[in-house]
């Protein structure tokens, strides 16, 4: 349908099952040969009746990487491979440790074969999914070097860019971090009638941020305790798993780039160089009702947007970039924390509060799609309206903050295992309104010296711009994620944001749509409205800061 346009150089590279000779190296070149041999052992079974339009080997093992040209940095990787279905399900970044893009349509039924090749416990989670507790890749399926996982479900979302990563409880930020990801695209019939740009126009933009030492290779956490608690920041961008950030596009061109902030724990408010508004089309849970145009867009971890890029006022040869724009973040983590009360940082992470570049897109050759049109509407579809919820005079309430005992939780409470509170449980087809809010669970009074923290950091107190008062001091924002739905936003209260917090990121935030995940201010308050269907069982909420997450700030819901 669209010819390559050979002048250019593509990020992307449709995978065949023969093309698998990536950049990326087995790390251990034996390994792959050894494995068809050795019988791995599997952990849950699979199901013979199953009958899957897609059925990929999805295979976790240490690698090589090229994220510079011309050092090879240790990583690991996600390789996939096709036993039944059609080279259009994979697409391999060429040349990036991230893993490959999976292409399916709602209503496909998809197994996955899950094969742990890393020397530690992992397991695989759809990140936007619905589909059952066993496929979700809960923390408590984790399984050993060696063994397979098989997944087996249906395609039930909506067309939307959703990915996958791993779960392992305390484990999922370093496996994420040396290069446990990859895209998980779906496509239904609504969305092909708009013809929106597809193949080399329908491009993946991952966006992470990493530190690397002398030898560039991949630096996680500094030896301190508080680069944990704040979660880790980077020193440099790479986008698509590269260092190189330049993506090469024709003039004229109609693109759809599709943003994952696949960073552990950093937001970015994007906005392009030259000042033009961002056209965005969908986010988490796929297109929003019609395009919506923004100056700058905030972008919290795990939170993917769809952007339209119409290239046809570009002159051959010239040149845009996405850019990151300076917000007052670095006093709520690094600054306050490192610099505060708990003793330096090591590390020279791209502050909060600076420009930097993001993506950088050079306008080459005309491109073929040039008569492509954005759509005035998108997509028709209900949201869901407080008016159903089952407890829409008493919501239930989240709290997401720092708990007596220096660790971040969720209404004091941090993971254990398939532990569940009883105000964790609800009930299948009924319609709820979560209001999370990002606060000081002990106290907000600042003459209270009741919290386990004492009286000694008191005297910080006035670092949070006059908001004072140990409870500001230890809040950050917090990323926060529900498995197994989509959500819509019902409202967004930051009454109690820092003001100029809010001045700097208030017309970023997207209330429309279906979402999973959402960036939850300091101070601020949201209430989402999501159903329970399908399925019972166990399912988590965390919040996406990796390092948060993986210190206990993710709980079970129990749909019963
Ligand atoms: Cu993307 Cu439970 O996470
Ligand atoms: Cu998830
Ligand atoms: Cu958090």
């Amino acid at each position: 349908m669209m010819k390559k346009n050979v002048n250019r150089r593509n990020f992307i590279q449709t995978a065949s099952l023969a093309a698998a000779g990536f950049y990326v190296m087995p790390f251990f070149a034996s390994c792959k040969s050894d494995t068809s041999t050795r019988h791995p052992e599997t952990v849950n079974k699979m199901n013979k009746d199953f009958i899957a339009d897609l059925d990929l080997q999805l295979t976790a093992l240490p690698s090589q990487t090229n994220i510079y040209p011309d050092s090879s940095t240790k990583t690991y990787s996600y390789r996939a491979s096709i036993i039944k279905g059609s080279e259009d399900n994979l697409q391999n970044i060429e040349g990036s440790y991230l893993g490959p893009v999976i292409r399916v349509k709602k209503g496909d039924k998809v197994r996955v074969r899950y094969e742990n090749q890393i020397p530690a416990e992992s397991i695989v989670h759809w990140h936007g999914l619905h589909v059952s507790h066993e496929n979700d890749g809960h923390p408590e399926h984790v399984i050993s070097e060696g063994e397979t996982y098989y997944y087996e479900f249906e395609v039930m979302n909506r067309a939307g860019t959703y990915w996958f990563h791993p779960h392992p409880h305390k484990h999922t930020g370093e496996q994420v971090y040396k290069g446990l990801a990859g895209l998980f695209i779906v496509s239904d019939k609504e969305e092909e009638k708009l013809n929106l740009p597809q193949g080399e126009y329908d491009i993946p933009v991952v966006i992470q941020d990493r530190t690397f030492n002398d030898n560039k290779q991949l630096q996680y956490l500094g030896d301190g305790q508080m680069d944990r608690m704040q979660g880790f920041l980077g020193e440099q961008i790479l986008i698509n798993g590269k260092i190189d950030n330049t993506l090469n596009l024709g003039a004229n061109g109609k693109y759809r780039l599709r943003l994952l902030n696949g960073s552990n724990s950093r937001a970015y408010k994007l906005a392009w160089d030259n000042g033009e508004a961002i056209t965005v089309l969908g986010v988490d849970g796929g297109l929003l009702k019609a395009p919506k145009r923004m100056s700058y867009l905030m972008l919290g971890p795990a939170q993917r947007v769809d952007v339209w890029l119409d290239l046809s006022q570009q002159s051959e040869n010239s040149r845009i970039k996405l850019v990151h724009l300076p917000i007052p973040l670095d006093m709520m983590g690094g600054g306050m924390m490192n610099g505060g009360m708990m003793g330096n940082s090591s590390s020279n992470h791209l502050p909060y509060d600076t420009q930097f570049d993001i993506l950088e897109i050079n306008v080459g050759a005309f491109a073929e799609n040039k008569d492509a049109q954005l759509p005035g509407e998108l997509s028709s579809f209900n949201t869901l309206a407080a008016t159903d919820a089952i407890n829409k005079d008493n919501p239930r309430t989240f709290t997401f903050a720092m708990g007596g005992m220096m660790e971040w939780t969720i209404n004091g409470r941090t993971y254990n295992g398939t532990e569940v509170a009883e105000e964790e449980t609800v009930k299948l087809d009924t319609t709820e309104i979560w209001r999370i809010n990002n606060g000081n669970q002990f106290s907000s009074d600042p003459d209270d010296d009741s919290g386990m923290m004492g009286g000694g950091m008191h005297g910080n107190g006035g670092m949070m711009g006059g908001q004072g008062g140990m409870g500001n001091m230890m809040q950050m924002p917090h990323p926060v994620h529900i498995h197994q739905l989509q959500f819509n936003i019902l409202n967004r209260d930051a009454d109690k944001v820092d003001d100029k917090l809010w001045e700097a990121t208030k017309d970023g935030f997207i209330n429309e749509g279906w979402q999973d995940s959402v960036y939850l201010l300091p101070g601020m308050q949201m209430d989402l409205i999501m159903r329970f269907e399908d399925y019972k069982g166990l399912f988590l909420y965390h919040c996406h800061n990796l390092e948060h997450e993986d210190m206990g700030m993710m709980r079970n819901f129990k749909i019963v």
